[in-house]
């Protein structure tokens, strides 16, 4: 009888079990969360990992710093090595890239932490010219990665040969009128040449460039979801009625005449910016540059101020077409890179305005130059070129108040600048002639 109950209970008890029903869920309460976090010491080892990476991050991992003066994060060890060779972050970013190598190499091998702002990818057409490797520079100074494409029509290799060996600067002998496939974040397209002797030169080749290289730069931004700068010109605005020349003038362009094909030109490219933008909803924004001076401009591009600087340090009388009353407006270099920059990294389209609004006659202008070079310096008049603009002087209260940008450089400031560079390179090629005639 007893055995026949213990079994009985034990197949009760197996019953039981086999029916297994979860524990109803318990209400969360603050005073278990904490029980269990205090149970087992787990607090403790919580806290110790906390102390591990402190220690790890601020201790034996470099202090990254922003130095603010170029925008770049350098490790405490790097930064040691960089300043002690070379004074500053700015003057390190500018030697060749072997001594920054030999500069930077840090014995631990340690990695970034992630600190710096994302680098871009960024195609400069045009980046061999005069405006284009002075926004190379700034950019390779940034962080950025760079690739030129330029055919070398009025650019030039030793304009962005400092970048040579740097595996953040690439070069491509390229002709935009060609297709191009490249993958990067954002295209600053400035290839067209830019003076009149230059775009006169092959009327039919400037326009091309201005259509069909803008079209595929703009074909190239849709393909890959790049951002697209145009670099527009003043002279959209032709001989302008309105004055100053604010982005809403629509101009006063003759279509046929011997500047069309730039002027024109710039005009289309625009057009074909602003279509992609609203039919294929390219990122696009566009600059509508004035006058602007500083060095690496090409020497008698039969632009003013390299004209003027030229013939005043060569000795020979500065020509002033018509009767040199006709303005313009002059821009130091590197506040327009710092108004491109904006442009490309805003949220605007524009078009905008980007030149000086201090406005100087061409006999001003001469003046100017003859207190910086040569006061002895004469002046020589000639009959005027068809089309010349009387008035040239940018309302820039828009990229004021959306870029937040303005000039800041005076051009007593800029011009000397210019003349050193200019110095260099015409008395450096009169001494390699010299030279060749010595021979
Ligand atoms: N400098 C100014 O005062 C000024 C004023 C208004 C507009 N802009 C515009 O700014 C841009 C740059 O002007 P810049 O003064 O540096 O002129 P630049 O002539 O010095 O530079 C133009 C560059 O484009 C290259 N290029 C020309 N045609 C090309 C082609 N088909 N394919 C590839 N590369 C080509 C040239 O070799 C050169 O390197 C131009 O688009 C110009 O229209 C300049």
């Amino acid at each position: 009888m007893m055995s026949g109950g213990l079994n009985h209970r034990r197949v009760e008890v197996m019953q039981e079990t086999a029916s297994y029903t979860p524990k109803p869920a318990k209400q969360w309460s603050l005073r278990r969360t904490a029980e269990y976090v205090m149970r087992e010491q787990r607090i403790f080892f919580v806290l110790l990992g906390v102390v591990i990476t402190s220690v790890f991050f601020l201790v034996l991992q470099p202090a990254y710093r922003h130095d603010e003066s170029s925008g770049a994060y350098l490790g405490g060890e790097e930064l040691y090595n960089v300043e002690a060779k070379f004074g500053s972050v700015r003057a390190f970013e500018k030697a060749p890239y072997r001594m920054q190598q030999s500069a930077v190499i840090s014995p631990g091998g340690k990695i970034p932490l992630g600190l710096q702002r994302k680098a871009l990818r960024i195609v400069v057409t045009g980046g061999a010219g005069f405006v284009g490797s002075h926004l190379v520079d700034r950019l390779i100074e940034r962080g950025d990665s760079v690739i030129v494409v330029d055919n070398f029509f009025t650019g030039r290799k030793e304009n962005v040969q400092h970048h040579f060996g740097n595996p953040r600067f690439e070069m491509i002998r390229h002709d935009v009128v060609e297709p191009l496939m490249l993958e990067v974040d954002q295209i600053y397209h400035l290839a067209c040449p830019a003076s009149p002797v230059h775009y006169k030169f092959n009327p039919v080749k400037t326009i091309k460039t201005n259509v069909v290289g803008t079209l595929n730069m703009l074909g190239l931004a849709k393909r890959i979801g790049a951002r697209f700068l145009l670099t527009s010109t003043s002279e959209v605005y032709g001989d302008p009625l309105e004055h100053p020349q604010k982005e809403t003038y629509w101009g006063n362009v003759n279509p046929i005449g011997v500047r069309s094909c730039y002027d024109e030109g710039k005009r289309t490219a625009e057009t074909l910016a602003m279509d992609y933008h609203r039919g294929a909803g390219v990122q696009v924004r566009i600059a509508r540059i004035f006058n602007t001076y500083g060095p690496r401009m090409c020497i008698d591009d039969g632009r003013v101020v390299s004209n003027f600087v030229a013939q005043a340090l060569r000795k020979e009388p500065m020509t002033v077409y018509g009767d040199g009353k006709q303005t313009r407006s002059f821009q130091y270099v590197a506040d327009l890179v710092e108004g491109l920059m904006r442009l490309m990294d805003g949220e605007h389209v524009g078009p905008f305005n980007l030149g000086n609004p201090g406005e100087f006659t061409m006999l001003e202008l001469a003046e100017v130059v003859k207190e910086v070079i040569d006061p002895s310096a004469t002046i020589e008049y000639k009959e005027n070129t068809s089309d010349d603009p009387h008035k040239r002087k940018p309302d820039i209260s828009k990229a004021k108040e959306l870029l937040g940008w303005e000039p800041k450089v005076p051009l007593k400031e800029g011009l000397p600048k210019m003349v050193e560079d200019f110095r260099k390179r015409i008395f450096g090629d009169h001494e390699e002639e010299k030279e060749t005639l010595n021979e």
